[in-house]
């Protein structure tokens, strides 16, 4: 089973001291760096090209076009941002990462910002996560004692400053628009599009934002080179990623695979669903994209694959459910963090995500009536399309999703609590005292 992991990315992560320059230079670190060093810009962006490289915030766009984008006859500074928010429910890959080899993205950086002639990079990390800051502001550090990073890089005639900034804590600061009005100090909502940013983003200059793990997979595309990166994967989805497995299997954690390994053979690497239990459903992609179930474990983990189920790769971050869990209360759960997240930026999503959680909060106490599905739904509705970002998209997905697979536990919710008919405890994975028991 375990010749299904392709450690890469995660490869150093339990060496000693993995986050130190020494350890992460003992092991190959820096080399694709040099080899960048020997390219032009260009020559690097066409390897990423090359290597089908797809962004691995979300979207999947391809990160070598996106980075062809950079209009290099502006006058402005070229920024390079990397996206480092990492707050979508049960995702988990980039903070590990920055804790564990916060080098290799370090050296993904430099790579980068040379292949679109940039000479001041960005990363924008989560507030919350203290520690994983910490850790790459001291690899930032190690990286200008070395010569990695300040002017003349070894000894290149190239120059990058690298700025590690912590954000307040706001998931839409992940949205990258509304990250980049962060970084410039002014209150987290999304832009306007266009102009995007790789023509107008930090300070009206071209910028380029990329989430931390397509960065950090660079620097093996360079050391290797492309073809090795698009020998992996399926036909458009090629090269390896980090999987975020949570909820209820028996180890949970990252696995890295290639793109095209199934639900059902990440699930066995977890060590299956929980002993004496079964799957009941699941998110392929983070909280953000429609749920699938247990029908759905061999459909191939990728862009492609998910889209033509009717969902989306996202993030990667499975959340695994067993038959012990209440779809009503898990999306009321979920829909309470979009309402929590929203920007309030426009009306649809400010006030549809509050309407949701009404209905949602009233059949989870088996207080709902007759129609108030067909509410939901019409809710949802009126959301879609008609938002200024994709976060409200977000909250429908669950939604709808849910209803589709489960509508008779919706139903069950005109006469009877969601604690009533799954009790809680049962699907804790740590002691609770049931509902409405006295604390
Ligand atoms: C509400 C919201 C939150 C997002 N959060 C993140 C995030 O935490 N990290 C990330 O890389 N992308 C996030 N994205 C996607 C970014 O807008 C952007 O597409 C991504 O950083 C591009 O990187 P990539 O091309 O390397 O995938 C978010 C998008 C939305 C709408
Ligand atoms: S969809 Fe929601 S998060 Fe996005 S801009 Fe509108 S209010 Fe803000």
């Amino acid at each position: 089973m375990t010749d299904l992991l392709s450690p890469v990315l995660t490869r150093n992560w339990g060496h000693d001291r993995s986050w130190t320059l020494d350890s992460y230079r003992s092991d190959g670190g820096y080399e694709g760096l040099r080899k960048a060093l020997t390219m032009t810009p260009e020559e690097v962006v066409t390897e990423v090209k090359d290597a089908q490289l797809r962004g691995r915030g979300g979207a999947g766009f391809p990160t070598g076009t996106k980075w062809s984008f950079v209009p290099q006859d502006n006058p402005n500074p070229k920024y390079l941002v990397v996206n480092g928010d990492e707050s979508e429910p049960g995702t988990c890959k980039d903070i590990p990462l920055l804790m564990a080899s916060p080098h290799t993205l370090v050296e993904g950086i430099i790579i980068s910002a040379y292949a679109i002639h940039c000479h001041t990079a960005f990363v924008y990390i989560r507030g919350e996560v203290v520690h994983p800051i910490r850790r790459m502001q001291r690899a930032v550090e190690e990286a200008y004692e070395a010569g990695l990073l300040g002017e003349n890089i070894l000894g290149s005639g190239y120059d990058l400053d690298i700025v590690v900034h912590a954000g307040a804590g706001a998931y839409i600061c992940g949205e990258e628009t509304a990250l980049l009005n962060s970084l410039e100090g002014k209150r987290g909502q999304p832009r306007l599009r266009p102009p995007f940013p790789a023509v107008a983003g930090l300070y009206a200059s071209p910028t380029v934002v990329n989430n931390v793990e397509s960065i950090a997979s660079v620097p093996s595309i360079l050391r290797n080179g492309k073809d090795w990166y698009a020998g992996m994967g399926t036909e458009k989805s090629k090269g390896f990623t980090i999987y975020s497995l949570s909820g209820h299997v028996a180890n949970p954690g990252q696995f890295e695979a290639p793109l095209g390994i199934t639900m059902r053979q990440l699930i066995d690497l977890a060590g299956g669903i929980r002993s004496g239990h079964e799957l009941k459903f699941f998110t392929p992609g983070g909280s953000s994209t429609p749920i699938l179930t247990a029908e759905h474990l061999d459909v191939v983990m990728d862009f492609e694959s998910l889209a033509a189920v009717g969902t989306m790769l996202g993030t990667k971050a499975m959340q695994i459910f067993d038959e012990t869990v209440s779809v009503v209360r898990t999306t009321l759960r979920w829909v309470e963090f979009y309402k929590h997240e929203s920007c309030g930026k426009c009306t649809p999503c400010r006030e549809g995500t509050w309407w949701l959680v009404q209905l949602l909060t009233k059949l989870e106490a088996g207080q709902g009536q007759e129609g108030d599905i067909e509410k939901l739904l019409s809710i949802c509705d009126d959301i879609t399309g008609k938002s200024f970002c994709t976060l409200a998209e977000g909250a429908v997905a669950c939604v709808t999703s849910a209803v589709k697979h489960f509508r008779d536990e919706f139903e069950i919710g005109y006469h009877t609590p969601a604690w009533e008919h799954l009790p809680y405890e049962k699907s804790a994975l740590f002691a609770v005292a049931p509902q409405g028991a006295a604390a």
